[in-house]
């Protein structure tokens, strides 16, 4: 399994060293297609797969939670999959409210059995687009979004002013941190500064703030 995991790396870092170098590929048609067959077919799956790679995969997410310093109340989990961030979102901040979102029903069915499984009421599973948000604009507090593509004038529109906004990716961590000055540049574009950008084991955190 870890070789499985190890390939996968190899696969995916070249293709995140191109989204980091042209963001701009992620508003393509094609960029967006892949984004709704993959993880359609992935689906009832998606947990088990992870549970088997014999990989933390939740390391990075874990890791980055413990530097977001603003206490948040009202928090939204970008590309939510079958709930892996916002669980642990819910977690570190039980008194929170959590808008999880993602654009395959078929993940978010397992997302919201899982809450009913658990009773954790404090997250409200819906299907959205995070390239095209519903929210207003200065909605929340924090926004996280793990191993997936980050669409950051979005993230950024419903941020408030000051709010923290954390990615994390399980994998290829070295590769971000080597584009690291690309990162800033995309996140400063969006009115996002750069807090804090560290590797853990295999993944990366990446946290910033949204301008005051
Ligand atoms: C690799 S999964 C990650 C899921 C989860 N965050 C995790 O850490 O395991 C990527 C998720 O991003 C979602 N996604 C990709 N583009 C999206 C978009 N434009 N709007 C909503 N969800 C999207 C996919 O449906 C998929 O569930």
């Amino acid at each position: 399994m870890l070789k499985i995991f190890k390939i996968k790396t190899l696969l995916f870092t070249p293709l995140i060293k191109w989204v980091v170098l042209n963001p701009g590929v992620m508003k393509s048609n094609l960029f967006l297609k892949a984004m709704i067959t993959f993880p359609s077919m992935v689906s009832k799956t998606y947990d088990k797969k992870i549970a088997g790679s014999g990989h933390d995969y939740h390391r990075a997410l874990e890791q980055g939670l413990t530097r977001v310093f603003n206490k948040p109340q009202k928090i939204l989990d970008l590309c939510t999959g079958t709930g892996i961030a916002a669980f642990k979102v819910a977690a570190a901040f039980p008194m929170s409210s959590i808008d999880a979102i993602d654009q395959i029903r078929g993940m978010l069915d397992v997302a919201k059995k899982k809450a009913e499984e658990s009773g954790i009421t404090n997250i409200n599973f819906e299907i959205g687009n995070a390239a095209k948000l519903k929210y207003s604009e200065n909605e929340f507090d924090f926004i996280v979004t793990s191993n997936a593509p980050i669409y950051l004038s979005e993230a950024a529109r419903v941020l408030k002013s000051g709010g923290l906004f954390l990615a994390t990716y399980s994998f290829s961590g070295d590769a971000f941190l080597h584009l690291k000055y690309a990162v800033n540049q995309y996140l400063s574009n969006n009115g996002i500064d750069l807090v804090e950008m560290e590797s853990t084991g295999n993944g990366v955190y990446i946290l910033g703030q949204k301008n005051k």
